[in-house]
C-alpha cells in the first residue's frame, strides 16, 4: 500500500523527513509547506510532483494526505494538530518535544484520540546500533535486575530531555512513572527558540521500583569523549550485576556478569531515519505499533512537565497530570535571577 504524505516546516528536520519519505516506496510526497516561501520552493524543486504552499491548511485541504508530518519549532504544535485532525488524516508524525505545556499536550491528545489518529514523535535516536545493543544487553539479563535507568545531556530541556526520558524509559520497558521530583537552575535559555531552564534534573519513581535519573542543560555531566553538544548524551541502565550505556556520539559500553565490553555507534540521521519512516508504513499497514508512537512520547513529556511542576510546587508530583499553570511560565517566575558564582 502507498500512503500520501504532506510535510509542513521544511527546515533541517523537515528536509530529513522529506528525503526519507521520498526514498521509501510506501510513501508519496504530495504536499510541501513552509511559511518561508523560498524554503517551500526549494523543496518543490526536489520533489516536483508535490503541491507547494506557504499555508499548511491550504496544503492539507488541497492534498488530503494520509500522513501529515510537521517539523516546526516547539512553540508550534496544537494549531497544526488541529489542522491535521480537521483534514481527516490517518497519521500525524511530528517533531519532539511533544508540546510546550501540559495543557497543550492534553488538548492535542484529546483531539487525536477522539479522531482515532495514530501519532508518531521523532525520538529516532533509538534506531542507532549502539542504542539497540544496550537494549539487547539489558533485555538479556546480563546486568542482572535493573534498579536504575539514567540519561543526561548538556543540551537544554526542550531540545534533549524528552529524548533522554524516552530512551531511559525504553531501557525500563516503559514501566509507568508514579512520581517525579525535579530541580532546576538558570533563566538564560528561556529566550531560546527551545525555551528552557538552563539546567533541570528529574528523579523518577517507576511502578516497577526502578529509579530514573535525568539531567539536561548547563551543569549536567559533560561527555568529554564526544564532540558536538547534541551528541553529548549518556543513557543507560544499572543492574545488580553491572551496567550498559550508550553515548549518543560515542558507541556503547557495558560491564556485565560476562566481563567488560564495548562497541561502535553514532547518532546519524542517514542511518536512523529510514527505519523510523518504514515503521510508520508498518503501523499504517497494521503490522505493528510504531516504537516512537505518540502515546509513549506523551508519557515521557508528562514526566518532563512533572519535573517542572516539582521545581515550582516542591516535593513529589504524582502522575498522571491534569491541567495546570503553564509550566515554563511558572518556572521562569520561580527560578532566581542568576547571580555571580561565589569566588573560590
Ligand atoms: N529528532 C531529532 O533528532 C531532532 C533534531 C533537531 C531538531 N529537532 C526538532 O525539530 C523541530 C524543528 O527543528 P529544525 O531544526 O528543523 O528547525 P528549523 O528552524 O530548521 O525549521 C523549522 C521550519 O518551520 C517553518 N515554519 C514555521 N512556522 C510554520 C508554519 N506555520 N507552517 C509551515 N512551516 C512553518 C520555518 O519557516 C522553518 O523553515 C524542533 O522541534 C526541534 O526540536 C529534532
Amino acid at each position: 500500500m502507498t500512503y500520501t504524505v504532506a510535510i509542513a516546516g521544511l527546515g533541517k528536520r523537515g528536509m530529513h523527513h522529506a528525503e526519507a519519505f521520498a526514498a521509501n516506496p510506501s510513501f508519496r510526497i504530495v504536499g510541501l509547506c513552509d511559511i518561508d516561501e523560498a524554503r517551500a520552493q526549494a523543496a518543490k524543486e526536489k520533489y516536483t510532483d508535490a503541491y507547494a504552499t506557504t499555508d499548511s491548511v491550504d496544503m492539507l485541504t488541497k492534498t488530503k494526505p494520509d500522513v501529515f508530518c510537521f517539523c516546526t519549532l516547539p512553540t508550534l504544535r496544537l494549531p497544526l494538530i488541529q489542522a491535521g485532525v480537521d483534514a481527516g488524516v490517518q497519521m500525524i508524525a511530528y517533531e519532539k518535544p511533544v508540546a510546550t505545556s501540559m495543557n497543550e499536550a492534553l488538548e492535542m491528545y484529546k483531539l487525536m484520540r477522539g479522531a482515532g489518529i495514530k501519532s508518531v514523535v521523532s525520538h529516532q535516536h533509538r534506531y542507532g546500533e549502539h542504542y539497540q545493543k544496550v537494549k539487547e544487553i539489558i533485555a538479556s539479563g546480563a546486568i542482572g535486575r535493573v534498579h536504575t535507568v539514567y540519561g543526561h545531556a548538556t543540551g537544554w530541556m526542550l531540545h534533549m530531555m524528552t529524548h533522554m526520558i524516552d530512551y531511559a524509559s525504553w531501557y525500563n520497558d516503559y514501566a509507568e512513572a508514579e512520581w517525579v521530583v525535579g530541580q532546576a537552575d538558570g533563566t538564560e535559555k528561556f529566550s531560546d527558540n527551545h525555551p528552557s531552564p538552563d539546567y533541570i534534573a528529574a528523579l523518577i519513581q517507576f511502578s516497577n521500583g526502578v529509579r530514573g535519573i535525568i539531567e539536561c542543560g548547563a551543569g549536567a555531566p559533560d561527555v568529554p569523549e564526544v564532540e558536538a553538544w547534541w551528541r553529548k548524551c549518556r543513557v543507560g541502565a544499572q543492574g545488580t550485576e553491572g551496567f550498559a550505556e550508550v553515548l549518543t556520539g560515542g558507541g556503547w559500553r557495558a560491564v556485565t556478569r560476562d566481563g567488560v565490553s564495548s562497541g561502535p555507534g553514532n547518532m546519524d540521521y542517514a542511518h536512523d531515519m529510514p527505519p523510523y519512516i518504514q515503521d510508520m508504513a508498518d503501523w499504517l499497514d497494521g503490522k505493528k505499533v510504531h516504537p516512537c508512537n505518540g502515546e509513549t512520547a506523551y508519557k515521557g513529556f508528562e514526566i518532563m512537565m512533572a519535573a517542572c511542576r516539582s521545581v515550582v510546587q516542591r516535593g513529589k508530583v504524582f502522575l498522571p497530570l491534569g491541567p495546570g499553570e503553564h509550566e515554563l511560565d511558572a518556572l521562569k517566575k520561580a527560578l532566581p535571577v542568576p547571580t555571580a558564582q561565589p569566588a573560590g
